[in-house]
């Protein structure tokens, strides 16, 4: 099915000027880029977006980092959109991403990932909705 979901590329991503390397990475997977905003995220909502994980221990070291820097906010749509960019992003833990993916190439810790992906459909209509009013995504 043509779903949509949310990728964040984060701080060190963008600090490392490889945006445009992982947008063609989706492109060439077949996901089409429907909405995007660079935004530099308060603490208030860093903490918002990671509510899910308020109470795990690297909630504090989570929230830091993503407001280290801005963040490239995205909107993928695509067949199969949210495993699709879950396959390219590769694990959590770049330690552990297979070879070729986007953690393995530009990740250097599981803290500074380089990219964050919706995990389900739910998850993704409500992290999409938390960045982009709906008529800010341009589906097409
Ligand atoms: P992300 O997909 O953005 O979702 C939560 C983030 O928490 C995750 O990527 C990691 O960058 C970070 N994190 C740090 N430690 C852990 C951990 N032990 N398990 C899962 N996520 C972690």
């Amino acid at each position: 099915a043509i779903e949509r979901t949310l990728s964040i590329i984060k701080p060190d991503a963008v600090a490392k000027n490889v945006i445009g390397k992982i947008y063609s990475r989706f492109e060439e997977a077949g996901l089409k880029i429907v909405a995007a905003r660079m935004v530099q995220l308060s603490r208030a909502e860093a903490e918002g977006f990671y509510a899910v994980h308020a109470a795990r221990p690297f909630f504090k070291d989570l929230v830091e980092f993503m407001i280290s820097g801005p963040v490239m906010v995205t909107a993928l749509e695509g067949e199969g959109a949210i495993l699709k960019n879950r396959d390219l992003m590769g694990a959590t833990d770049p330690k552990k991403a297979d070879a070729g993916t986007i953690r393995a190439d530009f990740a250097d810790s599981i803290d500074a990932n380089a990219v964050h992906g919706s995990d389900a459909a739910e998850t993704a209509a409500v992290e999409i909705a938390y960045y982009f009013p709906a008529l800010n995504v341009y589906s097409r």
